[in-house]
């Protein structure tokens, strides 16, 4: 029986940035829901010199908790490292969509400054700068096979052809402070999490429920294995733009708070009960990768390294752990 490491934590583009960006890269992001206002809880850490010290302990406190989970994955030694995280219209548009997919080539390749919104970023790295993983191909292929058999009909892809640059930010992000040298197996699998969302003719985004389960058939895989096993969910939770509960404007921190109970708590399993519209009023999209690692870890109880719910960060966001 494979040994299971959890990790949760963001993708957020900003988090690629230094703090004296994040201001403009949030104006940029919320320029594009239509009549925006500022509602009064952005303003609450504004200070007197809007938010960039407020920005300057968040980013303190993100690379920080970055840290705690870098360390305790390298000290797991993992023998596979799952990445769960949506591709937003990057590789997979809406001429082929898969609703969850499966990496199953033997290696894989980032561009993540490539972005004009990462130009200027933490690591100075250059547009064309290039990071590369070798990934479990036997592993995937095996797990496919499994899920397949099991009843989770999943796609499986050897390449990405999208585009050039490779794995999308939900998959690179979080892996330039995790395992940036590449030195672990690496894992992707995506979730069409943006669903419709993503632009005219895509798809709707899979269910809770449904998401939760192909959780549980990997974790029935897992079961017959002996790897050490690293599972990473990627994202941020609710999302302020695509809150539509509050037309855009903030993120549900009152949903995401209960939710963040139940993980405390060890009732992942509650989370796949959530409807299409609890995801959809709240938010959180992107909490789809979340419930997929839910369903392979179990109820266990998730240690909460980090939390920041400022609605400057335009997104709450967790960073935890289930070791
Ligand atoms: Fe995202």
């Amino acid at each position: 029986m494979a040994e299971i490491l959890g990790i949760g934590c963001s993708h957020a583009p900003m988090i690629l940035n230094p703090p004296e960006e994040w201001t403009r890269m949030r104006e940029r992001i919320m320029s594009r829901v239509p009549n925006y206002e500022p509602p009064p809880e952005l303003m609450v850490d504004r200070g007197g010199d809007d938010w960039l010290s407020a920005h300057r302990e968040n980013q303190g406190r993100l690379a920080k908790a970055f840290g705690v989970l870098h360390d305790r994955l390298h000290g797991f030694a993992p023998d596979v490292v799952m990445i769960i995280g949506d591709d937003q219209a990057e590789n997979y548009q809406s001429d082929n969509l898969p609703v969850f997919a499966l990496y199953t080539g033997s290696e894989v390749e980032a561009y993540p400054f490539h972005r004009p919104s990462a130009r200027v970023n933490l690591w100075n790295g250059a547009p064309d700068t290039r990071y590369s993983f070798h990934c479990p191909s036997a592993f995937a292929v095996a797990l496919r096979d499994h899920l397949i058999l099991d009843g989770i009909d999943i796609t499986s892809s050897t390449v990405l052809r999208g585009w050039k640059y490779g794995l999308p930010h939900a998959h690179i992000n979080p892996m330039l402070f995790l395992d940036p040298d590449g030195k672990l197996p690496l894992l992707p699998l995506f979730v069409n999490c943006y669903g419709e969302e993503a632009g005219p003719g895509y798809p709707p985004r899979p269910t809770a429920r449904r998401s939760y389960d192909l959780g549980r058939a990997i974790r029935r895989f897992l079961d017959t294995r002996d790897e050490r096993f690293a599972v990473i969910a990627s994202s941020s939770w609710s999302h302020s733009f695509l809150t539509h509960r509050f037309g855009g404007v903030k993120f549900d921190l009152e949903f995401d708070r209960r939710n963040l109970e139940l993980l405390r708590q060890g009732r992942g399993s509650e989370l796949a009960r959530l409807t299409p519209e609890d995801i959809y009023l709240s938010g959180d999209h992107e909490f789809l990768n979340w419930i997929v690692a839910l369903g392979i870890l179990g109820d266990r109880p998730a240690e909460i390294v980090e939390t920041l719910d400022a609605q400057s960060q335009i997104s709450f966001k967790v960073f935890c752990l289930w070791d």
